[in-house]
């Protein structure tokens, strides 16, 4: 009997900001199937924790990089394409929040909390699809969140940007299809990382949380890194332009 696998041996896959949380989870499991991994990150110093964490050799590799300029994602590319001859598989896991009302929101707060999430995760897509465009093949998988689709308090303009992230999806599904390249979207609710501490650690906000997940239980990164590692797969080959709700059930109300 033939069993399915992922079948990413040899496929090269950037992972932003894949230092740690969900996207230092992932690209150690991309390295666990066989591919060849590109993480970036802003700050050296997570790059070489994460490399020493990974234990890739010359399989991984890690770019300094700040996805919103535009000549850090130009670098990111071209030192992949330099190192590994292709890009496979992106995956746009970087995200941040900034604890803000949206109403008394300054517009610099505004602009940074759009540019990371959203104009990097764009100016990252539009590098990809340019090469995969070329190559007749790649996979995008963009990192929302439920955000995206219940507005929160103090997440709300974190929720536009991944809100917009999700119709972005769309669309280059939709642009990229006649390349047979494929763009998907993977919205979770609270994940155990850093980022999201704050909230988790606290025992009483944790209970509120989870009172709204009918699974019990706020997600583990491997919840996000498999149907992420599904979604760079050549078995999702038909899924173009869905974002999957990867929430506990939270949203099928
Ligand atoms: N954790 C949650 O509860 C949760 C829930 C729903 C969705 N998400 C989404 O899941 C994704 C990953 O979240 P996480 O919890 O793993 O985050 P995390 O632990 O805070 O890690 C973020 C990663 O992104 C990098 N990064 C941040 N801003 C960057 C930028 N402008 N350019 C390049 N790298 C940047 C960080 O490295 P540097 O600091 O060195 O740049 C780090 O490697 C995000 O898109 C987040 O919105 C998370």
């Amino acid at each position: 009997m033939n069993y399915l696998s992922y079948g990413l041996e040899g496929k090269v896959a950037i992972v932003t900001g894949g230092s740690r949380g969900i996207g230092l989870d992932l690209a150690k499991n991309l390295l666990a199937q066989g591919a060849r991994v590109v993480i970036c990150g802003r700050k050296q110093a997570g790059l070489n924790d994460a490399l020493a964490v990974l234990d890739g050799g010359d399989q991984a590799l890690a770019v300094a990089a700040h996805i919103a300029k535009e000549a850090d994602v130009d670098r990111l590319f071209d030192q992949t394409v330099e190192r590994f001859g292709r890009v496979d598989a992106l995956v746009n896991n970087v995200g941040m929040n900034l604890i803000t009302g949206v109403v008394d929101a300054d517009p610099s707060l505004f602009s940074k909390i759009v540019e990371s999430n959203l104009t990097g995760t764009w100016l990252c897509s539009r590098k990809a699809a340019q090469l995969m465009r070329e190559q007749k093949a790649g996979k995008i998988v963009s990192i929302t969140s439920i955000a995206a689709r219940r507005a929160a308090p103090f997440m709300g303009i974190y929720g536009i940007a991944k809100a917009a992230i999700e119709m972005m999806t769309k669309t280059l599904a939709q642009e990229l299809a006649p390349f047979n390249v494929q763009v998907n979207a993977v919205a979770p609710c609270m994940v155990r990382t850093g980022f999201s501490q704050p909230f988790w650690s606290n025992d009483d906000l944790l209970k509120e949380i989870v009172r709204a997940i009918p699974l019990g239980r706020i997600a583990e990164t491997t919840d996000v890194v498999h149907p992420v590692l599904f979604l760079c797969s050549d078995g999702a080959g038909f899924i173009t332009g869905q974002t999957i709700m990867v929430d506990g059930g939270a949203s099928a109300v």
